[in-house]
């Protein structure tokens, strides 16, 4: 495990969009696992910046991303479809064949996760892939209490981060459930990539990386991974 401490969240986000950049340099047809949430928007800015400048090209890159909500549309300004969409997949050469996201508005929803899960292998596994953490320690969606072996499934969300995630949505009702990777199919990824931004996360992201590998505390199996990065910047500002 390599933990890096970044200056500010532009140094986190400059420092995670290197790793990706140079991901893709050294395989351009490589495959990312993509992340939602505030943590990484900073790091997809860079991306697209680099891409405009015509340093990076994603021209043979796959991704999946970690999860959606059930019931949200693609089209619906609140999924996280349309963030990828507004962050990072307009903004730079990704196919839009090559992203991959849940469905979370499948008619059989067991049978999308299966679905996701063999895309997944059929396109070699993920090479990369980036996460964030929740403040509660989860990762992706998967929760306080989940079994570390599940590849992609539905799950009922926490009040902690339902409150968490409210302020995407401008009714502030969060979806209840969402379908997401597993920590068995993350732990698959040949590297991984946490970044944890803001005081906030600083207790989750001591209890993950130092703290005794817990379902209690999703992000702690990360401890156990060969290729592990974590860049963060949770001390107070001063
Ligand atoms: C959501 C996402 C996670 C993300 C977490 C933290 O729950 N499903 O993948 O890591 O939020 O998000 P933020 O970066 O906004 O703190």
């Amino acid at each position: 495990m390599r933990v890096i401490k970044a200056k500010s969240y532009q140094d986190l986000s400059r420092k995670a969009a290197n790793i990706i950049s140079a991901q893709v340099i050294l395989k351009p047809n490589c495959v990312l696992g993509l992340a939602t949430g505030n943590t990484p928007l900073g790091t997809y800015r860079q991306l697209a910046d680099w891409y405009r400048k015509d340093d990076i090209d994603f021209s043979q890159v796959t991704t999946f991303n970690l999860d959606e909500y059930v019931g949200l549309a693609p089209d619906d300004p609140q999924s996280y479809h349309s963030y990828m969409r507004r962050n990072l997949f307009d903004m730079v050469n990704l196919r839009p064949e090559a992203c991959h996201i849940p469905d979370g508005c499948a008619a059989d929803l067991s049978a999308a996760c299966r679905d996701y899960d063999a895309a997944i292998a059929q396109a070699g596994g993920i090479d990369l892939q980036l996460l964030g953490i929740g403040s509660n320690g989860h990762i992706a969606f998967n929760e306080p209490g989940a079994a570390f072996e599940k590849d992609t499934h539905v799950v009922t969300l926490r009040e902690s981060t339902l409150r968490a995630n409210s302020s995407f949505f401008s009714d502030g009702c969060v979806p209840r459930q969402a379908i997401t990777m597993g920590i068995r199919l993350i732990m698959q990824a040949r590297k991984i990539l946490l970044i944890a931004e803001g005081p906030g996360k600083r207790n989750a992201l001591h209890r993950a990386l130092y703290g005794s590998i817990s379902a209690e505390v999703p992000a702690s199996i990360l401890q156990l991974h060969p290729d592990l990065t974590v860049i963060c910047h949770v001390e107070e500002d001063t």
